[in-house]
């Protein structure tokens, strides 16, 4: 399976980037949930690199078209936390970003290498509308869970074909 070639790139480093399960840190300041899980899912820290996430908590006030910002306190305290627990694999890096850009997870290596099997259909399924939607596909990413069978993909798209109950 592919999935075992990737296995072998990644063991050496980060072991929570590879997992089904990336729950988030015990150490996570409360303004983390409350901020970052505001708007979205608030996103594994592993997903990507620390440089990245200083990047995006740099930023705040233009947040890919939103304004996100914080206080200084709960801004720098969820910076040292997501750099802390970041993914230090070079696959949820990206070195080809431009100065200015924002990073995105769901452009990284490894997540494109995990969802190669998603069609391009299921990205722009009304019910999905972005790939950072992840709750729209993974149904217990609230609890930090993205097992295959609790895979539901929106509507009737193929490939892997999750029905709705
Ligand atoms: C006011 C709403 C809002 C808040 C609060 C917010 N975000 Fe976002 N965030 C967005 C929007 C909108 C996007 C773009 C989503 C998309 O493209 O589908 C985004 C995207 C992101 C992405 C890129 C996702 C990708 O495509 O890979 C990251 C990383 C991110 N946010 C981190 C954070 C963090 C960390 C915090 C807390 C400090 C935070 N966000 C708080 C609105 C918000
Ligand atoms: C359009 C549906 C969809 C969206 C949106 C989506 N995923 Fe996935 N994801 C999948 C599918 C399908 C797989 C492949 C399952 C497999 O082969 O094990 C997958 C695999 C994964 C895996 C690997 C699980 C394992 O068994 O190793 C992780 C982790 C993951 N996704 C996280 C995310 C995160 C985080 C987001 C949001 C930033 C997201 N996904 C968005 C459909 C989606």
């Amino acid at each position: 399976m592919k999935r075992t070639i990737l296995c072998l790139g990644l063991a050496a480093a980060s072991a929570s980037a590879l997992a089904d399960r990336l729950p988030i840190p015990a150490d996570a300041p409360p303004a983390f949930k409350a901020e970052c899980g505001s708007c979205h899912l608030p996103f594994p820290p592993a997903l990507l690199a620390a440089d990245d996430w200083r990047r995006v908590m740099g930023g705040l006030d233009k947040h890919y078209g939103d304004n996100a910002s914080l206080d200084e306190k709960s801004r720098r305290q969820i910076e040292e936390f997501l750099a802390r627990h970041a993914g230090s694999d070079r696959r949820v890096t990206r070195p080809d970003i431009k100065p200015g850009e924002l990073p995105r997870l769901t452009l990284t290596h490894w997540f494109r290498k995990k969802h190669d099997e998603v069609p391009a259909a299921a990205w722009k399924d009304k019910a999905v509308g972005s790939a950072a939607n992840c709750a729209a596909c993974h149904t217990k990413a609230e609890q930090g869970s993205f097992r295959e069978r609790e895979i539901r993909m929106p509507g009737n798209i193929g490939g892997r074909r999750h029905d709705r109950d």
